[in-house]
């Protein structure tokens, strides 16, 4: 789910902030009011920060036993006093969604269609969001 999340983040740009004062930040000086805008995209992709930013590679989460890593660069939901308000509900319906489905489903393509071939470029709005595809849900309980 982290690299579902941090290769396809739904929010690419965090919500437009303003600085309440003068700020320098890491050698910038930003001036009082100034319209902040964060490109979470640029982290969640941040070629210092991920081996293989580009492709989903769930081995960006997990240490050599397959126990969860944390990294600072993993930010979906933002970061500081303004990120977002339903960050654990959000997290607790994926998890709940997501595992009841793969306990019960196995997902594959259509026949005919290879998993290489699917389009994974999202349909770009205010977020981000999957386009339609066709795919078969194999019962494996
Ligand atoms: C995967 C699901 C979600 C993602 C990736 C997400 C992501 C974000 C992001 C990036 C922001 C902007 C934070 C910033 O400006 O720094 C935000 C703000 C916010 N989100 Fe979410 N969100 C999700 C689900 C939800 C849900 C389920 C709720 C409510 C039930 C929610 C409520 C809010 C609220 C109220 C804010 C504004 C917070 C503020 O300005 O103080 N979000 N979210």
């Amino acid at each position: 789910i982290h690299e579902t999340q941090r290769l396809a983040n739904i929010a690419p740009i965090a919500v437009p902030h303003r600085t309440s004062q003068d700020v320098t930040f890491r050698g910038y000086f930003i001036k009082k009011n100034t319209t902040v805008y964060v490109l979470l995209t640029s982290v969640l992709h941040d070629e210092s920060e991920w081996e293989k930013p580009y492709s989903f590679h769930p081995d960006h989460f997990l240490d050599k036993d397959g126990k969860l890593v944390k990294n600072d660069a993993f930010m979906p939901f933002s970061a500081g006093r303004r990120a977002c308000l339903g960050e654990s509900l959000a997290r607790m319906e994926l998890f709940i969604f997501f595992v009841t489905l793969l306990q019960h489903f196995r997902f594959r393509p259509p026949p005919g269609v290879s998993e290489d071939s699917l389009d994974l470029t999202p349909r770009v709005g205010f977020t981000l969001s999957p386009t339609a595809h066709k795919l078969r849900a194999l019962d494996c309980m």
